[in-house]
C-alpha cells in the first residue's frame, strides 16, 4: 500500500455489517456492527481500513491520501443492496388504480388479460431503445435513494426474442450506469395469451429453448419463477428449476404471493438461493425453507400496494431461524416505487423489523441472496467501498421520518456518484 485514494473520516455513526460470511437471521440480524467517530480508508475501489479514526489514521499513517471527505458526523451505511426488481419493462398501470379502489384484486385483473399481461403488450412494442432509457430513469432514481447493488429480472417479453431483448438492456445498463446490476431470466413470469390454451407448450419452450439460449449468451445468472394460482403451478415451478439448475442457474422463485401453494416447501426441497414474497406461506414452507438455509426475500411495498391486510410473516421467520432480506420489487403493477427507503418505514411499521433488523435485510442478507456477500453487503477490508452517507446521525431516524430521501451522497467504488 502505497497511497490512500479516499478517506472518509469524522463519521457519527457507521454501521459496518462486519463478520458476515453467513446470512444472518434470528439475534445476529440486530448486530449491525456499530462504530462511532469513525473512518473508511480506500485504495482501487475497495477498502483498506475501517474503524475508529484513530484506528484508521493509525493504519494509514504516512500514506500520501489523495482525496478527503470530511462526513460531518453523519450516519453512513454499506450500499443499499435491493436484490428483487423488475427494472426493465416497458409502459406503465396508472390505469388500474380506479379498479383496486373499486375492490378488484390483483389475480382477478390479471384474468381479466390486464396486470403483467398488459405490461408484457407494452415491453413487445417497446425498442431496446426505450426500454434502455425507461430503465435508465429508474436506475438513477434507485441511485439517489442509496441503492448501489440491484438484481434485474427479465419476464415481460415471454418469447424468445422479448426475453433477450429485456435481458440485453439490463447487460447494457450494467455496463454503464454506477450501480451493479445482477440478472435473473424469468421468462415463467406468466403464461403469455398465445400459449393460454396449451400452458405446458410454454414451459417446454422456457426449459428446451429459452434457457439454453440465455444461458448460451451469459445474459443471466439466476432463474426464476412466479410460481401462483392461474400462473405456473408447483409442479411446473419444479420442472423448469429443475432445468435452470442442471444449466447451472441459481435458483429463485415468487413463492406464496398470495394462495398458499406450497412454494417455500418448494424452495426448501430445491434449496433456493432465495423465496421471494411468502406473504401467505405455511408454517411447513418457512421450517423447510430454515432447513435448507432458503433466504426470505420479503416485499413489503408490494403487499402495501396491493391492500393486502395480511403482511409476509418477517418476524416469526427471522425468530424461526429463516435470513430475512427486504426489497422494493419494484415493477408498475404490483410495486411502482423505486424506493428502499421507502421499504424500510414499511418493513418497520408493517412487518415489525426493528431498524437494525431491517438495514441487516437491505445490505448484507440481500447480497447473500444475489450470491454477491464476499464483495458487496458490508464494509470490510478487502470488500468494495460502496458506501452512504445520509442527512441522519442514527439508524432509526431512516425508517422513522418517512417519505422522504435521506441520502446526502453515495459512493460506489471509492467513486462519489451522488453528492
Ligand atoms: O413480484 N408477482 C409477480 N411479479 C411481480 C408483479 C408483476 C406485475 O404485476 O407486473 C411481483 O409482484
Ligand atoms: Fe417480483
Amino acid at each position: 500500500m502505497n497511497r490512500i485514494d479516499l478517506l472518509l473520516y469524522n463519521i457519527g455513526v457507521l454501521i459496518t455489517m462486519q463478520g458476515s460470511a453467513l446470512p444472518r437471521t434470528k439475534e445476529d440480524m440486530s448486530q449491525v456492527g456499530e462504530i462511532h467517530n469513525a473512518a473508511i480508508a480506500v485504495l482501487d475501489g475497495k477498502i483498506v481500513a475501517v474503524g475508529t479514526e484513530e484506528e484508521v489514521r493509525a493504519v494509514i499513517t504516512g500514506l500520501p491520501i489523495l482525496k478527503q471527505i470530511d462526513a460531518e458526523g453523519k450516519l453512513v451505511t454499506p450500499g443499499l443492496v435491493d436484490p428483487h426488481t423488475h427494472l426493465v419493462h416497458g409502459g406503465s398501470r396508472e390505469h388500474e388504480l380506479p379498479l383496486k379502489l373499486k375492490g378488484a384484486t390483483y389475480l382477478e385483473i390479471l384474468a381479466q388479460g390486464g396486470g403483467i399481461l398488459s405490461t408484457v403488450r407494452a415491453t413487445r412494442l417497446a425498442t431496446e431503445e426505450k426500454l434502455y432509457a425507461k430503465a435508465l430513469t429508474s436506475l438513477n432514481t434507485m441511485l439517489l435513494q442509496g441503492a448501489t447493488t440491484v438484481e434485474a429480472k427479465s419476464g415481460y417479453g415471454l418469447t424468445m426474442k422479448d426475453e433477450l431483448k429485456q435481458l440485453r438492456v439490463t447487460q447494457r445498463l450494467n455496463q454503464s450506469h454506477p450501480v451493479d446490476l445482477v440478472s435473473t431470466f424469468m421468462g415463467a413470469h406468466m403464461i403469455p395469451e398465445e400459449y393460454k390454451q396449451d400452458p405446458s407448450a410454454y414451459v417446454e419452450l422456457v426449459i428446451h429453448e429459452m434457457l439454453p439460449e440465455v444461458k448460451r449468451l451469459g445474459l443471466a445468472e439466476f432463474c426464476d419463477v412466479f410460481c401462483e394460482h392461474g400462473v405456473f403451478s408447483v409442479e411446473q415451478s419444479r420442472q423448469i428449476l429443475h432445468a435452470a439448475r442442471e444449466l447451472g442457474f441459481g435458483l429463485k422463485i415468487h413463492a406464496d404471493e398470495i394462495v398458499p401453494m406450497g412454494g417455500a416447501e418448494l424452495a426448501g426441497e430445491l434449496g433456493c438461493i432465495s423465496a421471494e414474497h411468502l406473504i401467505a406461506a405455511s408454517d411447513e414452507g418457512i421450517a423447510a425453507m430454515q432447513q435448507a438455509g432458503v433466504i426470505a426475500v420479503c416485499l413489503p411495498a408490494t403487499s402495501f400496494n396491493l391492500r393486502l391486510k395480511e403482511h409476509a410473516r418477517a418476524r416469526s421467520m427471522i425468530d424461526m431461524g429463516v435470513p430475512v432480506a427486504l426489497s422494493t420489487d419494484y415493477n408498475p403493477g404490483s410495486s411502482p416505487t423505486e424506493s428502499i427507503q421507502l421499504v424500510m418505514t414499511l418493513g418497520c411499521l408493517n412487518l415489525l423489523l426493528s431498524p437494525e433488523e431491517v438495514i441487516t435485510a437491505i445490505t448484507i442478507n440481500a447480497a447473500h441472496a444475489i450470491g454477491r456477500a464476499d464483495t458487496i453487503g458490508s464494509l470490510e477490508v478487502g470488500k468494495y467501498a460502496d458506501i452512504v452517507l445520509y442527512n441522519a446521525t442514527n439508524l432509526a431516524y431512516l425508517p422513522y421520518h418517512f417519505g422522504i430521501n435521506h441520502v446526502h451522497t453515495v459512493i460506489k467504488q471509492g467513486q462519489v456518484v451522488v453528492s
